[in-house]
């Protein structure tokens, strides 16, 4: 079934979203991508006369109740971007009379479904070396199951719409799709865009395919690279990554961040990348900094920066940025590409003084867009990049997912997907 020829007229649709949104200290909303990502899916139902029943996880609860991640929270930003009453269910597994009462047109959120270890399915209080472990493994499976069939019970049908929480196979991201039957459990609009655009980078592939991955750990990076080496035409890798590298050809790399333990896979993803005929983009400067204060994203005062050669920085320096050549190299490998994918910044971009490598990624990316590109950004530092620099309409699609974008494009199959679609 999919939700376009899906008519909800008369139906009580049970709809995972991810609204995994962050707060500040006053419980309110810094990025409401995620709620915005949802609406489509949310409309159709109110707009088709039937009724939304909304659930979703908030933060890592770990199965206890934690006011903090109340989805409380955010329940009058969710009605008023909705546009109908939204009332709200304080307990989700107790939420029987309120789904009844619910009416068509209206909506109901439920609290934050992770109060409850049976939505992860994992046993608590038990170490996994415990003797026991496994019968308490087996017990918790066993009462996922009647959580996931207690949330089934409030609706006539299940919507999956919650792409940033779809690679955990979760009581409402996967279980509770069994006690639908075909006709009845379809993905979201969301759901249906976000597989779209990964498709577009698996499999749709227009050439030349470039990849920028960014960010500081390589080991992090790892099962997506080898993936992308067997895809992509060029593959940049910036950002703290870039270290690892110059240090496994023996370059001096100052204080940069770097994974000693991971110079040889550092080395393997190089020839890797040159059986595949992959064009292996890597920094060659770097904008280095002699006190930066990654707790408070400022450079110390009496600080100093300069621009080195990635393998030949000085003791006491910091490589935080990609420096002038580099950023004119990714440009340059950038431009022409007809499909793009970007995962991770290219420096120290919530410093004002290192951006230039992240922005010169980002206008890049943007313009070979307009030249026709598809280009897609995923994980949280590069949308912000894109959100910093005024990007976001100018690149092709931003993924909410982080870490369910990164294993979909590893090519695993995501268990919020399978359940639907088998
Ligand atoms: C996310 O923010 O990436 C999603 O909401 C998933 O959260 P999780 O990593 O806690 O499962």
């Amino acid at each position: 079934m999919t939700i376009s020829d899906y008519n909800f007229a008369g139906k009580k649709a049970i709809v995972r979203v991810d609204f995994n949104v962050p707060l500040n200290e006053n419980g309110e909303i810094t990025d409401d991508t995620r709620i915005r990502g949802a609406l489509p899916t949310l409309k159709k139902i109110i707009a088709d006369g039937g009724a939304a029943i909304i659930m979703s996880h908030m933060g890592k609860p770990k199965g206890k109740v934690n006011p903090k991640l109340s989805l409380g929270q955010i329940r009058a930003a969710v009605e008023k971007a909705l546009g109908c009453p939204v009332s709200f269910a304080p307990d989700c597994a107790k939420a029987q009379d309120a789904a009844k009462a619910l009416k068509m047109g209206e909506a109901l959120m439920l609290e934050n479904l992770r109060y409850y270890p049976e939505e992860e399915g994992k046993p608590v209080g038990i170490d996994k070396e415990d003797p026991a472990y496994e019968e308490a493994k087996k017990a918790m499976k066993a009462s996922q199951k009647e959580f996931a069939k207690t949330l089934a019970s409030y609706a006539d049908c299940y919507v999956m719409d919650a792409f940033g929480t779809a690679h955990r196979k979760h009581a409402s991201t996967a279980v509770i799709a069994d006690y639908f039957d075909a006709d009845n459990k379809m993905l979201g609009f969301l759901m249906e865009k976000e597989v779209q655009a990964v498709d577009n980078v698996l499999s749709n592939i227009k050439r030349p395919f470039v990849a920028i991955m960014g960010g500081s750990k390589v080991s992090s990076k790892i099962g997506i690279i080898q993936n992308l080496l067997g895809k992509v035409d060029k593959l940049i890798l910036c950002g703290g990554m870039t270290y690892t590298f110059a240090k496994a050809h023996g370059g001096e790399i100052g204080d940069s961040i770097v994974e000693l333990d991971k110079l040889d896979v550092a080395l393997d993803v190089e020839k890797t990348a040159k059986e595949n005929g992959v064009e292996l983009v890597l920094g060659v400067d770097s904008v280095c900094c002699t006190g930066y204060d990654f707790g408070t994203f400022s450079v110390k005062p009496g600080a100093q920066t300069k621009v080195f050669p990635s393998n030949a920085i000085e003791a006491g320096w910091d490589g935080l940025d990609a420096g002038p050549e580099s950023r004119k190299k990714f440009a340059e490998a950038i431009k022409g590409a007809k499909t793009i994918l970007w995962n991770g910044p290219a420096g120290c971009f919530e410093c004002e003084d290192f951006t230039a490598g992240s922005r010169a990624v980002g206008e890049a990316v943007a313009q070979a867009t307009a030249e026709g590109a598809f280009s897609l950004i995923g994980g949280g530092d590069s949308v912000a990049c894109c959100t910093k620099f005024g990007l976001t309409d100018k690149v092709s699609y931003i993924s909410t997912g982080g870490g369910a974008l990164l294993e979909a494009i590893e090519g695993k199959v995501l268990p919020g997907v399978a359940a639907i679609k088998g």
